[in-house]
């Protein structure tokens, strides 16, 4: 069975770490009592699905700077989304966007659905994204599962299933460890720690804030985690 693993310790962490990000609140939305604007995380996690942190932050601005609404967005031009869009890649992104605003806009209001099962009715919105939006804008415990999460879960819980196989387990684990006060800091403090400390080589373990509940670094490598499939 798994051991306990408090949250707690990741969200004083995240509070003193976390990456200032032009979609997030700043602080923590638990410290603010304020949360996100789900236009804006609807719009960072879209540009997210296939880009780095680092290229999205542009973007980003570009994006809100041009259409500082979802409305705005559903009334914007194709044309002019998909010219804002070019160099991030994955084309149908940018047209997904487009329809989702426009589905937003003229069928719900102007106002993103708050329910996982809501989001993923929309344009581009999958398992992924419906969780991170749910949990950001919204503050619904739900599984925000990344490769950054992904990572710290399978050596968290040492899991020996490889992945994409070990999935449903890690869906399973972190929705466990997400805690009802703080959902959406909790999902983007395991992106930002697997981004930052528990990365693929060389993890830095000893700034850890689970490094005593860890059973990858207690019984094995860390960086040997997560397992993969023998090819
Ligand atoms: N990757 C995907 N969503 C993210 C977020 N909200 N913060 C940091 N990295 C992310």
């Amino acid at each position: 069975t798994p051991q306990a693993i408090d949250a707690a310790l990741l969200l004083d962490w995240y509070d003193r770490h976390h990456r200032d990000l032009p979609w997030r609140v700043s602080p923590p939305m638990a410290l603010r009592g304020a949360i996100a604007n789900p236009y804006h995380v609807w719009l960072s996690e879209v540009m997210l699905q296939q880009t780095t942190v680092q290229a999205v932050k542009a973007y980003f601005e570009k994006f809100l700077a041009l259409w500082p609404t979802v409305e705005d967005l559903a009334a914007a031009a194709t044309e002019d989304v998909m010219k804002a869009w070019a160099g991030l890649g994955y084309y149908a992104r940018a047209r997904n966007l487009k329809k989702c605003a426009e589905t937003v806009a003229r069928e719900h209001g102007g106002r993103f659905p708050d329910s996982e099962e809501g989001l993923k009715a929309l344009p581009g919105i999958g398992d992924y994204t419906a969780a991170a939006i749910a949990a950001i804008a919204f503050n619904r415990r739900s599984a925000v599962l990344d490769g950054n999460v992904e990572r710290v879960i399978s050596r968290l819980y040492a899991i020996e299933t490889p992945l994409p196989a070990a999935k449903p387990e890690m869906r399973a684990l972190v929705y466990s460890l997400t805690p009802a006060d703080r959902p959406g800091d909790f999902a983007q403090a395991m992106m930002d720690l697997g981004a930052t400390i528990c990365t693929p080589k060389r993890p830095a373990c000893a700034l850890c804030p689970f490094r005593g509940n860890c059973r990858a670094l207690a019984v094995a490598d860390p960086e040997t985690f997560p397992r993969k499939a023998a090819r």
